[in-house]
């Protein structure tokens, strides 16, 4: 008769499982994290945006949807902005050791966009002259600020203006204003009371058009921007940038109201001028004048 064998577990070298593979315990313990990541991903987010949210913020810099839009807008546009790079990289440094500021952009154009993203959680606000204009560049970035001004000049009065500006007293330091001011015809006196009720850190003059007799000119945004620089009450100077000054006009006003002794750059068709309150100006600049 054949002998029954019987097997029976060798218990004499038994070791628990978990402790004979101790990588499994860890894989295990690894495998499930990222399922438990997964699942909460995907009730909020795809699994790779939400581990990239801690990424977006490093330098305490994330982008703002205006910059996202900035980035489609001008990656498909063959239209650019007028400045050059190295016109354009003058205000940006600026900006971005000012930022977040207050920006006012005289006149709307390709370059709008690119203007208020360079200036992330701050204010940026566009006057421009053509309502047309406003309309159309808002309808492709609504989310640009902007006021439709009128210019009570034109190109064709610079040399009367600037000759005779100084008998109104109206126009003259150290009681020179702006809002109301019907009297001088160089002050832009009609603005939103937005523009009069906040100081601005950075001007930027590239607009009214001043390349023939009947366009506006820019000599009232000169001598605007001049006017706002001087009542500054904020720490710091007001930085103007004023494009297009191989023309006679843009040269002979800046020198008039921003002077020369302000301007800090010259790149390209641009110059920029630091311009001190009237409060901080040393003594040697008379009260009575510009420069
Ligand atoms: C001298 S351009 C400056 C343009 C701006 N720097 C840019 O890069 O687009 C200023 C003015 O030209 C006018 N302008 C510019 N582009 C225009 C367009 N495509 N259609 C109508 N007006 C335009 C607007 O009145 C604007 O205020």
């Amino acid at each position: 008769m054949k002998k029954h064998q019987h097997f029976y577990p060798d218990t004499r070298n038994y070791r628990p499982f978990l402790a004979e593979k101790p990588w499994f315990f860890v894989a295990l313990i690894v495998a499930t994290f990222i399922v438990a990541l997964l699942i909460a991903g995907s009730f909020k987010q795809p699994f790779l945006c939400s581990i990239t949210n801690a990424a977006r913020e490093v330098g305490g810099y994330s982008a703002t949807p205006t910059q996202l839009l900035a980035i489609l807008h001008y990656a498909t546009t063959r239209v650019v902005p007028q400045q050059s790079h190295a016109e354009i990289s003058i205000s940006f440094n600026v900006l971005r050791s000012l930022g977040p500021c207050n920006f006012l952009v005289f006149g709307l154009g390709h370059d709008s966009l690119m203007w208020t993203s360079l200036n992330p959680h701050g204010n940026t606000l566009f006057l421009e002259e053509d309502p047309k204009w406003v309309h159309s560049v808002l309808q492709r970035s609504p989310n640009l600020r902007a006021h439709v001004v009128k210019y009570p000049t034109r190109l064709s009065q610079a040399d009367k203006l600037l000759s005779t500006y100084k008998q109104e007293q109206d126009c003259m330091p150290p009681n020179v204003r702006l809002k109301g001011n019907r009297n001088c015809k160089l002050a832009l006196s009609e603005l939103p009371d937005e523009v009069y009720n906040k100081e601005w850190d950075i001007i930027m003059i590239d607009a009214p058009r001043g390349y023939f007799a009947e366009a506006p000119g820019r000599m009232g945004a000169i001598y605007t921007a001049a006017v706002m620089s001087r009542a500054r009450s904020r720490p710091g100077v007001t930085h103007v940038f004023l494009h297009d000054v191989d023309r006679k006009v843009e040269k002979t006003y800046a020198m008039e109201f921003l002077c020369k002794k302000y301007l800090v750059k010259a790149v390209g068709r641009l110059w920029h001028f630091e311009i001190p309150a009237v409060a901080n100006r040393s003594g040697d600049t008379p009260s009575s004048s510009f420069c």
